[in-house]
């Protein structure tokens, strides 16, 4: 075995350089002692998107992209969903170790007493217009929250931090279920702490004039295998937002909300929605062959959304966890029409060069949507509905980032390609009708 550390030649001045390797890594810092002369700046990476920058170590979620491998704190995915319960995966990211039985009973009892809000949240969200998407009221709401817990910007206080830990997933699903109900125009529904974390956020959405809701079990452990499923990813767009936002040291009201923010864009957590309105548009399974070729031809304009995936150069293992656990939803809720279309396009997808050679997969967006969809939700909440369990996973590495000394205030570099300096020039010097015009 050779020596832990990368030599580098800059045929600029032929200069060797001599950096060490530490877990597989440069540290982009070493780069800049390679200087052409003294006043260079020295050498910079340049990695738009983030591809090949590990922004932190951490240790809590770990992905092998190519074998299409998921854990959590060393827990496969799958044995997380198949035997674990949501409120365990939260300790298990927040804490490193599954908890035992008096500590997740308390760990339940904790959170469970914390889903109330403030009545001026309600009052709050009642601002919002008729129709509103429930994503933007849960972004702006879980932002407000920094305001009735001022506390939380002493983020350098673990105590305080963790009470904001406990109240923002304990909140997120009564937030969720409050912007639905807000979008449908029906009463809010108060928190039932009888109830599971995910059968109280069913009853909160779902409940209309009965005096009990009955929550169906198989939905209810539906829920929460999708809860564990999205609860953590490492490094992705959101995280890294409530990781940058958080790194400025403001409160995790204002990270989480970030992170939200990320979540909303198509690209990430709003690919189910996606997925939902690509199958409406295609129509019909035979219609499926045209709608590839048209994806082919728009020379990646046209995506198959649900498709693909910047770690997962494989199967995304939680899509195939979904895929398997939807035949007993759909026993329950009908089969949705939608799932033909689905299963033809991913029959096809697999079989085609232009998605095998690109490693196009399902990812977790794939199916999730049209089992949230089979279960009553509508399509715009279904970023709410990813937002919901990421919180636990945002959190515990938004704790990691604060306790690990090698953390700074996150400010990337940029390679300046604009105008060098100039004199700024008086209006009436500048020539064109257009600088006139505004006198
Ligand atoms: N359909 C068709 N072609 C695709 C797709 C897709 N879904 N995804 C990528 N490609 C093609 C690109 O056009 C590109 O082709 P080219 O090499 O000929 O130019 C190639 O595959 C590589 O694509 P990139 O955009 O460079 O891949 P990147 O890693 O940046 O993107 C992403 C990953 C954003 C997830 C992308 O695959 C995508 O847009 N998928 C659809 C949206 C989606 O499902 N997002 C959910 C992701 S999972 C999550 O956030 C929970």
């Amino acid at each position: 075995m050779g020596k832990d550390s990368l030599t580098i030649t800059d045929n600029r001045t032929g200069k060797g350089y001599e950096v060490p390797l530490r877990h597989g890594t440069i540290r982009a810092m070493d780069l800049r002692q390679v200087k052409t002369s003294p006043d260079d700046f020295g050498l910079m990476a340049y990695d738009p998107g983030y591809t090949n920058t590990a922004s932190c170590e951490s240790r809590i979620t770990f992905i092998d992209g190519d074998k299409g491998i998921l854990e959590y704190r060393g827990y496969p995915i799958e044995q997380l969903a198949e035997q674990g319960r949501y409120l365990e995966t939260t300790y298990l990211l927040l804490n490193g170790e599954l908890p035992t039985a008096a500590e997740l009973a308390g760990w339940v009892r904790d959170v469970t007493h914390h889903t109330i809000v403030h009545e001026n949240v309600k009052e709050l969200m009642g601002g919002f217009r008729y129709d509103a998407h429930p994503m933007g009221m849960l972004m702006s709401t879980v932002a407000a929250l920094s305001t009735f817990y001022p506390e939380a910007r002493h983020v350098r206080d673990k105590a305080v931090r963790r009470r904001q830990i406990v109240r923002l997933i304990a909140k997120m699903p009564t937030l969720a279920a409050f912007a639905y109900r807000r979008s449908v125009g029906l009463p809010f529904v108060y928190p039932d702490n009888d109830l599971s974390y995910c059968g109280n956020f069913l009853q909160m959405m779902y409940r209309v004039s009965e005096a009990r809701y009955h929550v169906n079990p198989v939905l209810e452990r539906a829920l929460e295998v999708l809860f564990i499923l999205h609860a953590d990813h490492e490094q992705n767009c959101s995280t890294s937002a409530v990781r940058s936002v958080g790194s400025s040291e403001s409160d995790p009201y204002s990270a989480t909300a970030a992170g939200i923010g990320a979540l909303y864009g198509p690209l990430h957590g709003g690919a189910n929605e996606q997925v939902l309105r690509m199958l409406k548009e295609i129509g019909s399974k035979d219609k499926v062959p045209a709608f590839i070729k048209e994806v082919k031809e728009s020379g990646g304009e046209v995506r198959l959304m649900g498709f693909g995936h910047r770690v997962y150069k494989n199967y995304d293992p939680r899509a195939k966890i979904i895929k398997r656990m939807a035949d007993q939803v759909f026993e329950v809720t009908g089969r949705n029409p939608l799932l033909e279309i689905a299963l033809e396009l991913e029959r096809i997808a697999l079989s085609d060069d232009y998605f095998l050679k690109r490693k196009l997969y399902p990812n977790v967006d794939f199916y999730s949507g049209l089992m949230y969809q089979a279960m009553g939700f509508p399509v715009d909440m279904f970023p709410v509905l990813f937002a919901i369990p990421r919180t636990s996973g945002w959190l515990a590495q938004w704790e990691e980032m604060l306790e690990d000394k090698d953390q700074k205030i996150a400010r990337p570099r940029q390679v300046f390609l604009g105008p060098p300096r100039r004199e700024y020039l008086p209006l009436e010097a500048r020539s064109g009708a257009a600088a006139l015009a505004v006198l």
